[in-house]
């Protein structure tokens, strides 16, 4: 059972000027691409294979079996673009990531995209965060004048040029197509699929779309071989991986560890709940995973024990809450912005995500019946699913789980005044 941290990402991010060029390669910055550029492009995409990575933005699909997918090189373009969207409620990996130390992201952007043949990556940024927009540019100008990016990359002969762009602040253009589609110049909404991205992605070429930890963990895979990473976590959800924790925890923050480590084990070395209280329940993955409870403090943090115990690892944001928070007003924060972000496409996430906050906020006002717990699971029943994206299904996912694990605290929406069961110094901290 793992009990330590292994800082791999984040080992160097409180020394001071983390994020420049000359603290990264002072760590061994670069030895990756070196290494990538002295292989052949195929050995690049065996290695990371071999490691067993898995997509870090939520869903866990294989990174190497993902660049395997580009059909063979028929002379035109193909691309990489790095989903740095990072907007899921809790989520707050990928940020710090680029801001601490932009440089781990821009070799991983530089080894895969040698691996995949790409000549143009992009680097997708959230539109909120300029702060970490202007930190990413100016690391992709050091990166440009030290030669690891633009022309004759190290003197290897491959080329690269890298754009970071910035999104407009949709939640929905985290969703890959709905990305690609941004960054085309439309409307972020998704696409269809199939056919993926690794077939007709961006301009409808051949695309690879992976987030901004997956990318950043590739120089690590490089430097340290296979083994090294197969070597941390368990047999199926291999490596390190940062979990976020963030409520009502002593010392929130993150925490690099291998796959596989329990909430216990994580909130020993956050210091525990706040002092004076104790743990009502928690999500694993942020608000589109299902809420977890006490009961699940064990459930190891890999794909399959999660799934097992009913939920998705997602982006493993750990977001703690103590008694004093009440579950249907989370529930109904959570669900208030899934409804302002649903793009509209699809009936069932346009329509639904409506009906859930206008029956969740009765049970706020206390005005719930018996019979809006059953109309809340049926309106799930009938989002989840029946939705053309991941958003639909994720925003049923905080409910069905709530009602199945603290139904008392809906029941008592039906008849308890609202100021009684959320007083306003309760909902103010949540
Ligand atoms: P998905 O499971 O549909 O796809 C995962 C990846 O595998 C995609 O890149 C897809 O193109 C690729 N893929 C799957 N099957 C393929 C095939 N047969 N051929 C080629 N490529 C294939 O999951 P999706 O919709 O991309 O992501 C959902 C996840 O995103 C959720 O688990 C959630 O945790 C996470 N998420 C993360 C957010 C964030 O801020 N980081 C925001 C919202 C959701
Ligand atoms: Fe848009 Fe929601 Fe349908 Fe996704 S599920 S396409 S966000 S309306």
């Amino acid at each position: 059972m793992p009990t330590t941290l292994t800082p791999v990402l984040s080992a160097h991010w409180d020394e001071p000027r983390a994020w420049s060029l000359t603290a990264y390669e002072r760590h061994g910055g670069y030895r990756g691409l070196r290494r990538a550029l002295t292989m052949e492009p195929a050995q690049v995409v065996q290695a990371v294979k071999d490691s067993g990575l898995r997509g870090r933005g939520g869903a866990g699909f294989p990174t190497g079996m993902k660049w395997g997918f580009l059909p063979p090189p028929d002379g035109g373009p193909r691309y990489l673009v790095v989903n740095a969207d990072e907007s899921e409620p809790g989520t707050c990996k990928d940020i710090p990531t680029m801001l601490a130390s932009p440089q781990h992201l821009i070799e991983g952007v530089a080894i895969t995209s040698y691996a995949i043949g790409c000549a143009h990556a992009f680097i997708y940024v959230r539109g909120e965060v300029l702060h970490v927009l202007r930190r990413l540019q100016k690391a992709v100008e050091e990166a440009y004048a030290a030669g690891y990016l633009g022309q004759d990359v190290l003197g290897s002969g491959y080329s690269l040029d890298v754009t970071v762009h910035a999104g407009a602040g949709a939640y929905i253009c985290g969703e890959e197509t709905a990305l690609l589609d941004s960054l085309e110049g439309l409307r972020g909404q998704p696409r269809l699929k199939p056919p993926f991205p690794a077939v007709a992605g961006l301009y409808a070429r051949p695309t690879v779309v992976n987030n901004v930890e997956s990318v950043a963990s590739v120089p690590g895979i490089l430097r340290g071989g296979a083994e090294w990473f197969t070597g941390m976590g368990t047999e199926r959800s291999a490596g390190h991986g940062l979990f976020s924790l963030s409520g009502h925890v002593t010392r929130p923050g993150q925490y690099e560890a291998p796959l596989g480590i329990t909430l216990r084990e994580l909130l020993d070395m956050a210091g525990g709940v706040r002092e004076g209280h104790e743990l009502k329940f928690w999500t694993p993955g942020g608000s589109s995973t299902p809420i977890f409870t006490a009961e699940h403090l064990d459930v190891p943090l890999d794909y399959e024990s999660v799934g097992k115990a009913g939920s998705m690892l997602g982006t493993r944001a750990l977001q703690i809450f103590d008694e004093t928070v009440s579950v249907v007003r989370a529930v109904t924060r959570w669900t208030e912005f899934y409804k302002h972000e649903s793009c509209g496409k699809c009936t069932p996430c346009r329509e639904g995500t409506y009906w859930l906050v206008q029956v969740l906020q009765r049970f706020e006002r206390g005005q719930g019946t018996e019979a809006d717990i059953e109309l809340l699971l049926d309106l799930c029943d009938n989002i989840l699913g029946r939705s053309f994206c991941a958003l639909g299904d994720g925003a049923t996912s905080c409910i069905t789980s709530a009602v199945q694990y603290f139904r008392d605290e809906f029941e008592a929406g039906t008849h308890t005044p609202a100021d009684v069961l959320f007083p306003p110094e309760r909902s103010a901290r949540f």
